[in-house]
């Protein structure tokens, strides 16, 4: 086994970014079903509470509540969660204070107005927080006082984060740093420093998903440096949507060029009994060229993401959309290329 192998093998928090559209929770669930496959419990977090876990499964709004949402081949299971940050912040302070009641209370008086009050970086450590709580959550751990027994298995084989998108990720990450200057010690300062240990350890990856267009995987370069520049473990570049290819390639490179042999096309046409072989054989050179020349963008992309070092997976793109059965598939295409 190779040390990167030993690398994904300690990996329990995957952290799945990439550039808007490009499928991040798509390829969280597909990744959440994967790692679950043979017996494993995982659990997918949402944190931009835009309900798109719910929405991808087909099934009612998830409340901030871990359950059950979809089964995995040979026994697994995944589970999901919702994550806000008000709702982060209430269980926060139940948990170390027994405050349910008192949080409610400021919830309902508006003392809490999470969207105007509260820094950016206090809510992002309170979902980073809620996140890796649950990678460290033990079978046996007491919830109140929060503090690992250490004893039990962990609950969650995986943690899956559909994370915000490559533009805000590293600031997202980083926790620490906002939060020492609101909290310098106390609790808050406590929960942060653990989920920042949590975050910078073996234990997290963070995974980008692009699609070959030059925008998201410029995005996906440029992100790549900053995570790890903030000393964080970039996991596997995953290429989402790839178009399936019908030309072998030196017929692709002729064609990127522009000489598509129509003189065979048409003989070919004809032999098949085609009446206007000349005009088909024609807007077929035509398509196939625009093919090749696009394929041939796409290898120029590979190309700059092969530069950035990363394992690579790619998952096609499919015709109907993606419901609950093709996240199988894609979760099985990871599977294959050796997640
Ligand atoms: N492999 C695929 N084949 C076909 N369609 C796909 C594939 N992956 C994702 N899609 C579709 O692309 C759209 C965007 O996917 P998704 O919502 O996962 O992206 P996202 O990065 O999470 O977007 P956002 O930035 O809005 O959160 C969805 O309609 C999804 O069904
Ligand atoms: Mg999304």
């Amino acid at each position: 086994m190779s040390a990167r192998d030993r690398d994904a093998e300690a990996v329990r928090l995957h952290v799945v970014t990439g550039k808007g559209g490009t499928g991040k929770t798509t390829v969280a669930a597909s990744l959440a079903l994967a790692l679950a496959a043979g017996g494993g419990t995982v659990l997918l977090v949402e944190v931009e509470g835009r309900q798109g876990i719910a929405r991808l499964f087909g099934t009612r709004p998830l409340p901030y509540e871990e359950r059950p949402i979809a089964d995995a081949p040979g026994g697994g299971r995944v589970c999901a969660l919702a994550a806000d940050a008000e709702s982060a912040l209430l269980e926060y302070l139940e948990m170390f204070y027994g405050m349910r009641r008192a949080g409610q209370l400021l919830t309902r008086f508006g003392a809490v107005d999470f969207a105007t009050t509260v820094a950016p970086g206090m809510r992002d450590v309170l979902l980073t927080g809620k996140a890796t709580e649950a990678v460290r959550r033990r079978a046996s751990e007491r919830r109140r006082g929060g503090r690992d027994a250490g004893g039990g298995r962990h609950v969650y084989d995986a943690v899956v984060m559909d994370a915000p998108p490559t533009g805000r990720i590293a600031q997202f990450l980083n926790v620490n740093a906002e939060v020492a200057g609101l909290a310098r010690v106390g609790p808050v300062h406590n929960h942060a420093d653990k989920a920042m240990s949590t975050l910078r350890s073996a234990q997290t990856a963070v995974h980008f998903v692009t699609v070959l267009e030059e925008m998201p995987a410029q995005e996906t370069v440029d992100g790549i440096a900053e995570i790890h520049a903030a000393g964080l473990n970039v996991g596997s570049v995953i290429v989402n949507m790839v178009h399936s290819g019908f030309f072998d390639e030196p017929v692709l490179r002729e064609a990127a060029e522009g000489s598509v042999d129509t003189g065979a096309l048409v003989r070919g046409l004809k032999a098949a009994g085609l009446e206007d072989a000349e005009e088909t054989a024609h807007g077929l050179a035509q398509e196939m060229s625009e093919h090749a020349q696009r394929a041939s963008a796409e290898a120029a992309i590979r190309a700059r993401l092969d530069e950035v070092d990363r394992p690579r997976m790619e998952l096609p793109l499919l015709g109907g959309g993606v419901g609950p059965e093709e996240l199988h598939l894609l979760a099985e295409r990871l599977r294959e290329q050796g997640l």
